[in-house]
């Protein structure tokens, strides 16, 4: 995603009532706390980890009222996006976590989300950066510490070649695969589903999307 400085994008998140701004040193203010200090309730705990501009996970809310959901970003000139649209949103069950997910799991307790999904992340293509791939197995070592019993990880992608390392990586990591689709949208699109913003570009240029939903044993 092209970063532009948007001006006054930190004010705007501090002051805004749905987001949290962390540095990654205050986790134990919320691990284990969400439901009952952030949500007051004993809903599950959905999590998109990179929701850019939060198409996808507002879209979500929208429809799940009985769920929890925490959109996370690690930029807040992108998270800001989210926010003008946040507002016509008429719902308490959405927070925002500007943060960079690699400190995931300071901020949930064991067993905390339910369901984890991951959008479009960003591909890293060269090797020496594979750790910071969404997918990898330092990323699945972090997931594993927060994921419930029952949960599972929903991934959708146009990079063909970071959905296969993900394949690949997820299998190694001992983690069962329920489905894949290299081609999700082949017969139009696909029903039950919300298309995020890179999806729907994609989309529209013709390019197949690729997805995957995985949990672990
Ligand atoms: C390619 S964009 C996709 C945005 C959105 N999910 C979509 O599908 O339209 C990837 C997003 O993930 C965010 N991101 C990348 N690495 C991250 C990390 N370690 N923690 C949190 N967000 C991250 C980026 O800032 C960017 O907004």
């Amino acid at each position: 995603m092209r970063l532009r400085n948007v001006k006054g994008s930190q004010e705007k998140i501090l002051e805004n009532p749905y987001t949290i701004q962390t540095d990654g040193t205050n986790g134990e203010d919320y691990r284990g706390l969400w439901r009952k200090n952030i949500f007051k309730n004993d809903n599950p705990i959905h999590i998109e980890i990179g929701m850019g501009k939060g198409q996808f996970i507002m879209g979500l809310a929208k429809s799940n009222p009985d769920i929890n959901y925490i959109g996370i970003e690690k930029y807040s000139s992108v998270l800001v996006r989210a926010l003008d649209k946040r507002e016509n949103l008429e719902t308490d069950n959405l927070m925002f976590l500007r943060m960079d997910a690699e400190d995931i799991a300071e901020y949930f307790a064991p067993e905390e989300v339910s369901r984890i999904y991951l959008n479009f992340s960003d591909p890293w293509p060269k090797d020496r950066h594979a750790k910071r791939r969404l997918t990898s197995s330092q990323f699945l070592e972090r997931y594993d510490k927060i994921l419930a019993k029952d949960g599972h990880i929903q991934f959708k992608t146009d990079n063909r070649p970071l959905f296969d390392f993900s394949l690949e990586e997820i299998k190694e990591a001992g983690w069962t695969i329920d489905m894949y689709d290299f081609d999700l949208h082949k017969d139009g699109p696909a029903k039950d589903n919300i298309m995020t913003e890179y999806e729907e570009k994609f989309f529209n240029q013709g390019k197949s999307i690729c997805k995957l939903i995985c949990h672990r044993d």
